[in-house]
């Protein structure tokens, strides 16, 4: 097919081993391409208190799923789907203590998502998510095929816009802007998750050390603490850390990216979604 270029048409250039090598030019590349841009960010800060006040329940829902099959149910059991033996143990239920902890867990990383997306810990942390299901972590690996995972974030994407599109207050031009933004947030965890279950840019393995990540320790990701309490039996409420309860509006975020102390990376796109909008205005017509 012939098709004519502008005299002065230059694509983007994107290095193809930095998508390997560095995780910020991965998610650069990820933010360009899905326009994750300032309406994105304005409304996953103004909409915080909406994704809040649905997390118990996309939990519950997820965890339901996820024991109603044997062999995802197994893996709260083994640490892997790969191996296909009967645990010993009566199989869990929603009721057990160790899915109380781990419905924890997932309360913990959504809450994350409702936190300041123009920093570069909220990505990390998103990669170590993804990191830490893959099997490569040398202690207690866990490994969880890709299948169900991206099973598990399509489901979560289908609660999610059911809810957000049914919500009875909302106006739709708001309700459209969280679906978008939460929706590209989760595809962007999505290839954090498929990044590391894929043989694409294996040639880089050995210089990957910005996805260096000791991911180990329960309740650790990397080398920071993410949730609190010493033992196994904390209460969930009262060790998750709090997070701000006043969503900052989009222009403080930015700002406050901008010379941030070293106590918070500054994240080396947060100014880049300054652009308009992008909508497909499919039904215009
Ligand atoms: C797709 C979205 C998923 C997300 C966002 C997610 C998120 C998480 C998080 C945040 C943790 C805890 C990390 C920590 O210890 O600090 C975790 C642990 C875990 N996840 Fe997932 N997960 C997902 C899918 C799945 C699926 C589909 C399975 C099972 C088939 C699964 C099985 C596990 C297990 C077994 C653990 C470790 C529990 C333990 O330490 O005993 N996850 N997950």
């Amino acid at each position: 097919m012939e098709y004519t270029k502008g005299a002065d048409f230059e694509p983007k250039h994107v290095d193809r081993k930095l998508l390997y090598t560095s995780l910020e030019e991965r998610i650069k590349y990820l933010h360009q391409f899905l326009d994750f841009n300032s309406s994105d960010i304005e409304a996953l800060m103004t909409g915080t208190k909406y994704i809040k006040q649905l997390i118990p329940a996309v939990v519950n829902l997820v965890y339901k799923k996820i024991l109603q099959f044997d062999i995802t149910s197994r893996a709260f059991h083994t640490r892997t789907t790969v191996d296909e033996t009967e645990p010993e143990e009566d199989y869990l239920n929603e009721e057990s203590p160790k899915i109380t902890r781990r419905k924890m867990f997932l309360r913990w990383y959504l809450t994350r998502l409702c936190q300041d997306p123009t920093t570069m810990d909220f990505w990390r942390y998103l990669n170590k998510v993804g990191m830490m299901h893959s099997g490569q972590v040398r202690m207690s690996p866990l490994n969880v095929e890709y299948i169900h995972i991206g099973a598990c974030l399509g489901y979560i994407q289908d609660i999610w816009i059911e809810a957000m599109m049914s919500h009875p207050h909302l106006s739709l031009r708001r309700k459209i802007a969280l679906v978008r933004a939460v929706n590209k947030v989760l595809w962007i965890q999505n290839d954090l998750f498929a990044r590391y279950h894929s043989s694409d840019g294996e040639e880089f393995t050995d210089q990957m050390s910005d996805f260096d990540y000791n991911v180990g320790q329960e309740g650790y990701l990397g080398d920071k603490r993410v949730l609190g309490g010493s033992t196994r039996d904390d209460d969930a409420e009262s060790i998750a850390p709090s997070i701000n309860s006043t969503a900052p509006s989009v222009d403080s975020a930015a700002q406050s990216t901008i010379g941030a102390s070293s106590m918070r990376s500054v994240c080396p796109f947060a100014e880049m979604g300054k652009s308009n909008s992008t909508e497909t205005k499919i039904w215009a017509n």
